[in-house]
């Protein structure tokens, strides 16, 4: 009898994931004890991955849901522990496999994780904005994303997402990726400066190291589509991309105002350089739907910035590369993106049925449909990713 409520409550500890490596806690050696008292009282030792792990109020809150809800159990205690170093050596083997360090998960032949740099050839373009939502916008279409921050001038990706103030948990020289509240995971380089108020001067080879740790030191779990926010313009940074991981694929945004031949220029001179494919071109603050005619069910575009220059960026990158660039959308200008944007919650999120919101979640479909990773593939190939 009581063997049995022992195992009912250790198959519930199995439904707990860690919140960040996002595997069940049963597995990564975090429950060191578990004992059913005669009174149906459980207790428990579950072991945290370092000290003071930010995350302990949530692993405490699941492992009691969990735990209560076998039918027998009358209470459950918690007793918060932290893993030795050899302890977590045993889970960094675990989840590395124990792969040679310093290697790039998505860089390797048959990684079914798709690569999407999200660029532009000048600032202030909503690059990042239309990085979080088509990050977001993946994840609600049942994807396991992860958002790179690799944007060395603003790292604006974190505010937008509500995590402004996270910092990843490290476990020894691996680092675990901020997960927001829908489970997306991020990662950005405002995140590995020393101090927070520390002004860093990235450039070449301090730029790169910050670029690979970022995609090898970072446990990213098996993901089905990462999206790196790019600094504007071509640079160290693309350069260093096109380096480590030549298969990630450039979304171009661009405002319809744009000279479009200089745009279409430094994205095509730094794929070209990189060997790197343009997916498609992404045109934002299209157009101001006009707030007195919306009122009355019509369609008045006011165009604010111009007309035409995600168009003719997507044509000129078409003649030079031979291949379809596709205008994959275009985002009219709208203040609730501003909003969720500022409020730390993007506007796929906050405001689904907004046109923008609409227009963007069509484009992360399109992308995410272009996936090698289809979902149902590679639940077949990889069943551990399915935690
Ligand atoms: N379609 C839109 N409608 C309304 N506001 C927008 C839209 N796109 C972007 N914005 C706003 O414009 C500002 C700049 O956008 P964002 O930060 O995404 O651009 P960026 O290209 O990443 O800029 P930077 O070069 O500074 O990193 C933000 O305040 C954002 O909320
Ligand atoms: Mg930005
Ligand atoms: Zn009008």
């Amino acid at each position: 009898m009581s063997t049995s409520l022992l195992d009912q409550v250790k198959a519930a500890l199995a439904t707990v994931n860690d919140p960040e490596i996002k595997r069940p806690i049963t597995e990564l050696g975090m429950v060191e004890s578990v004992e059913v008292g005669d009174d149906g009282v459980v207790d428990t030792k579950v072991l945290l991955t370092v000290a003071g792990c930010p995350l302990k109020d949530t692993i405490n809150r699941d492992v009691t849901a969990a735990v209560s809800k076998v039918p027998g159990v009358t209470g459950v205690n918690i007793d918060l522990g932290v893993m030795t170093p050899e302890q977590r050596q045993q889970m960094r083997e675990g989840l590395t496999g124990g792969a040679a360090q310093r290697e790039i998960p998505f860089a390797k032949p048959g990684s079914l994780t798709k690569v999407f740099a999200i660029a532009s050839g000048k600032g202030g373009v909503g690059k990042s904005s239309v990085t979080v939502n088509l990050a977001l916008a993946m994840a609600q279409q049942g994807l396991k994303v992860g958002i790179v921050d690799a944007d060395i001038y603003g790292h604006s990706v974190p505010a937008m997402l509500g995590l402004a103030d996270s910092r990843p948990t490290q476990v020894d020289d691996l680092i675990m990726p901020v997960p927001t509240a829908s489970g997306v995971s991020v990662i950005s380089i405002g995140m590995l400066k020393p101090r927070r108020d520390q002004v860093v001067a990235w450039r070449g080879p301090m730029l790169d190291r910050a670029l690979v740790q970022m995609l090898a030191d970072v446990y990213w779990g098996d993901l089905d589509a990462l999206l790196l926010d790019l600094p504007p313009g071509t640079g160290d940074m693309a350069i260093s991309l096109g380096q480590h991981l030549p298969s990630a694929e450039i979304v171009v945004v661009t405002t319809p105002q744009e000279a479009a031949a200089e745009v279409a220029e430094r994205a095509g001179t730094m794929a070209e350089m990189m060997h790197q494919r343009v997916v498609g071109v992404v045109e934002n603050m299209s157009y101001l739907p006009c707030p007195h005619c919306a009122a009355e069910g019509k369609d008045h575009r006011l165009e604010v910035f111009g007309s035409g220059g995600g168009e003719r960026v997507a044509r000129t990158l078409t003649q030079r590369f031979g291949t379809d660039v596709p205008l994959l959308g275009q985002v009219p200008l709208e203040p609730t993106l501003r909003e969720g944007g500022d409020a730390g919650k993007p506007v796929v999120e906050s405001d689904p049925t907004s046109a923008s919101a609409t227009v963007l979640t069509e484009i992360a479909g399109r992308l995410a449909g272009r996936s090698r990773g289809l979902a149902g593939m590679q639940l077949g190939l990889t069943p551990s990713s399915r935690f």
